[in-house]
């Protein structure tokens, strides 16, 4: 039997992840979304390609919670995106009402699932949807690092005129203005990238990394990021229902890993059939320490502004 992959909010984040997701051929994927016609018109649309695609698997539209009942894996991208101008802090009030509404509706039909939250600001909202499912911390985790580490890989691999594939980074913290680009751990064909680039440059592609969210929604104007957010989710689906034990950079609950407790900030994580099957935790220079303490109390912020 294939697996059951149910994406919540059938927007731009939404559909191409569930485009990627049906490419793979791996799960049947349900859309779901307020709008009526608009997940059902997708749906449609994307079922239509699988003969192309080579993929036969089942997309449904729907506006119905019970239409996602026993999912393996449901993706969270429901929520506003920011405007030109604004962070992803200034979403929370309303994507709160969004993500808690959601959440009881995802977890009265599918209490068995893994939850990839998706919608900002991450890390809270990854916090809310562990907080309303009461899920074992393991099934809940947000999408936020391997995006950070992708834009960063991606403008090192622009910097060296060399393959994206020879880049390899690592990005904690929260997914916002405090997240703490690793550059010690960052390598390029296994070679340290401060063997390969001057330390002002590296701090400018970190700089960059850190606004690339914003570089984006100031080209768009009206919308956020959504290719390589949708790719990001989609890689997380892939380790988790391969059950591959990737260590990729994800949004967990810490219980004092990194000296952190009882909030949502992004470590590496093993990803595997049972989502986060550890915790890695890394030695960090009491100066990364610091910026990963700094980023876990802005996501803090957030929680105390929700009410958690
Ligand atoms: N239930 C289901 N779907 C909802 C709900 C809800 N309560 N509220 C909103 N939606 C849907 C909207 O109707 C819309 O189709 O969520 C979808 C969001 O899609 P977009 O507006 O295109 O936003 P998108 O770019 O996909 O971003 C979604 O992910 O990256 C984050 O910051 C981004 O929080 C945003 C989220």
């Amino acid at each position: 039997m294939r697996s059951k992959v149910s994406i919540i909010g059938a927007g731009n984040v939404g559909a191409t992840c569930a485009f990627r997701i049906a490419e793979k051929g791996y799960a049947d994927i349900v859309l779901l979304d307020v709008i009526e016609g608009l997940p059902q018109g997708k749906g449609l649309d994307m079922l239509e390609a699988t003969p192309i695609i080579d993929s036969d698997v089942k997309i449904t539209g729907t506006n119905e919670y019970k239409e996602t009942a026993n999912s393996d894996i449901v993706v969270i991208t429901s929520g506003v995106p920011r405007k030109p101008g604004m962070s992803r802090d200034d979403l929370v009030l309303t994507n709160m009402k969004i993500v808690r509404e959601v959440t009881e509706g995802v977890v009265r039909y599918s209490p068995n699932c893994i939850i990839i939250v998706v919608a900002n600001p991450l890390d809270a909202m990854t916090q809310l949807a562990l907080h309303i499912s009461k899920f074992p911390r393991n099934r809940v985790l947000g999408q936020s690092g391997i995006l950070d580490s992708a834009r960063f890989r991606t403008f090192i691999a622009q910097e060296l005129d060399v393959s994206v594939k020879n880049v390899s980074t690592c990005v904690l913290g929260g997914h916002g203005d405090a997240m703490v680009p690793v550059t010690r751990l960052c390598t390029v064909g296994g070679i340290a990238i401060s063997e390969l680039l001057p330390e002002e440059k590296i701090d400018g592609l970190v700089e960059r990394t850190v606004k690339g969210g914003g570089e984006i929604v100031s080209l768009l104007k009206t919308g956020s990021a959504f290719y390589a957010p949708a790719a990001a989710t989609a890689q997380m689906v892939d380790a988790i229902i391969l059950d591959r034990k990737e260590i990729l950079p994800c949004a967990a609950y810490l219980e004092g890993e990194y000296g952190i407790n009882g909030v949502v900030v992004g470590v590496p994580v093993k990803l595997g059939k049972n989502a986060i099957e550890q915790i890695v935790e890394i030695k960090l220079t009491p100066e990364e320490d610091a910026a990963l303490k700094k980023s876990a109390n802005a996501v803090l912020e957030l929680i105390k502004i929700m009410g958690l």
